[in-house]
């Protein structure tokens, strides 16, 4: 069984990943999406409950994508699970140099896989969970970017306070 692991922060997951899952698992047997966190960093706006929560939410249609989580290395989650591929997506020359760094540093760590990158679709070229948030906080709309069904928990969770009006001036 071919497995690939489509590892990320999602935070939240956006219609840019699902593109990205939906093509891989075409690809592959398998496709792990892996809610990769570091437990000495908490940064995310979203748990990673909440995240994994939000991404089950919306990949009903695929039978062969499992979600899963992990702190730590990814090259020790590849071993662990035998994938032979990590996916990513790349949105523009500007994600190149980060994502290639980092495809070989996992392909000097585990060797057994490779780093497959996919296009992203040209209707999400700009889009990432940081402008979703980034959009959302501001009283934009982001039916665009995200799911319906995980739209209120985004919104819920990034609108601003407006019970306190300290520092609006
Ligand atoms: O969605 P992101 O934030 O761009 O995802 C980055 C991620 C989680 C894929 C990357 O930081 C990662 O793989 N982290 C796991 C820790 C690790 O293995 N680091 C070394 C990779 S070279």
């Amino acid at each position: 069984m071919r497995i690939a692991v489509c590892p990320g922060s999602f935070d939240p997951v956006t219609y840019g990943h699902l593109d990205i899952i939906s093509r891989a698992s075409k690809l592959f047997d398998k496709v792990i999406v892996l809610v990769s966190y570091n437990p000495s960093k908490q940064t995310a706006c979203f748990t990673v409950k909440e995240r994994i929560e939000m991404i089950n939410a919306v990949i009903g249609d695929y039978p062969n994508v499992v979600v899963d989580c992990h702190a730590g290395l990814l090259a020790d989650y590849l071993e662990r699970t035998g994938a032979c591929a990590i996916v990513k997506g790349l949105r523009a020359v500007t994600d190149f140099e980060y994502e290639f760094q980092m495809a070989l540093a996992n392909k000097k760590l585990f060797n057994d896989a490779d780093t497959v990158f996919l296009t992203t679709s040209p209707q999400n070229m700009y889009l990432s969970s940081s402008m979703v948030k980034e959009i959302g906080s501001l009283g934009g709309d982001i039916s665009d970017f995200v799911p319906q069904q995980i739209r209120s928990v985004i919104i819920e969770r990034i609108r601003p306070d407006t019970s306190n009006t300290k520092g609006s001036k």
